[in-house]
């Protein structure tokens, strides 16, 4: 096993994954994906299960691929001009590279919670209502109002904001903006939902407000989240992926992987000597 100075994730011998990428109850199953930016090779030769209710957190030093990986899961890459993805995706039985899947309804189904808190420049309700319009989950003010507030009961915002639905999204604090953003991927009807660090922008209550959140949302969806903060991977995950220069080097349950990594690599990250 290479150290991280010799590290060359180019040379297959250092693409084998340690621990089982396998779930036994699979929502998500990718197999040796690949991701290049131009002629620029981000992602070698990822294979790893995402299970049906499971949280998984994906970790790894800045640059390794947890953001590229992850838009992997719903084609957000696609609105990249230079990127270029292959291998396989399927969420259930579904190939999400197939030419003849829809993105827009893919989004939907495998939704996305970034970074930095993005409400659109609209009113709380119409943040909300918005997407289930435009996939036509609802065609009456009624049914709107119900899936509004559906929504943001389970992002834990709604008693919060009942008063002012009709203020705009961006004038909420940045935790309540995240579970605005948390509440509008929900209305949707998702099956997974991606966050790429979603608590790197907040407080350390607004952060444990959106712990809480996501171990309240694992019941129903399947959930994937990148984080920088071990701690952060501990509290809300069952599994953890450990990325290094593009290569998925280890995966297995969060507890073992923190405190028995398998990898040299996981251990030296693990103990902070790089990252
Ligand atoms: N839009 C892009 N165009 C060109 N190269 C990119 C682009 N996005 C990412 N990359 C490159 O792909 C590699 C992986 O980047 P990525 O953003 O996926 O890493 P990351 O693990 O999410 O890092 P961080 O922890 O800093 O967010 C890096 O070398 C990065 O420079
Ligand atoms: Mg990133």
């Amino acid at each position: 096993m290479s150290d991280s100075d010799t590290f060359d994730p180019a040379d297959p011998k250092n693409q084998k994954t340690v621990g089982n990428i396998r779930s036994d109850n699979p929502r998500m199953i990718c197999r040796g994906v690949e991701v290049f930016y131009a002629d620029k090779q981000a992602i070698f030769n990822i294979s790893l299960d995402i299970g049906k209710n499971e949280v998984i957190a994906l970790i790894g030093p800045s640059g390794c691929g947890k953001s590229t990986f992850l838009r992997c899961l719903n084609r957000m890459n696609d609105t990249i001009d230079i990127c270029r993805v292959s291998g396989t995706i399927k969420l259930d039985e579904m190939d999400i590279y197939d030419p003849a899947i829809d993105v827009v309804p893919l989004r939907a189904q495998v939704g996305m919670v970034f970074q930095k808190p993005n409400p659109f420049p609209k009113s709380i309700y119409d943040n909300i209502a918005y997407g289930p319009k435009i996939h036509g989950i609802v065609t009456n003010r009624t049914d709107t109002d119900e899936i509004v507030e559906m929504s943001l009961r389970k992002a834990g915002l709604w008693k919060e904001v009942k008063d002012r639905l009709d203020q705009p999204g961006t004038g909420l604090s940045g935790g309540q903006q995240q579970r605005l953003c948390i509440a509008r991927t929900i209305a949707v009807n998702p099956e997974v939902i991606l966050m790429d660090e979603p608590c790197s922008a907040l407080d350390p209550i607004a952060t444990s407000i959106i712990e809480e959140l996501i171990l309240e949302l694992s019941a129903q969806y399947t959930i994937a989240i990148v984080t920088h903060s071990m701690q952060q991977a501990s509290r809300v995950s069952q599994r953890t992926a450990y990325f290094h220069l593009g290569v998925l080097i280890e995966v297995g349950p969060t507890d073992q992987l923190f405190t028995r990594p398998l990898h040299r690599l996981t251990q030296d990250y693990i103990t902070g000597r790089f990252g």
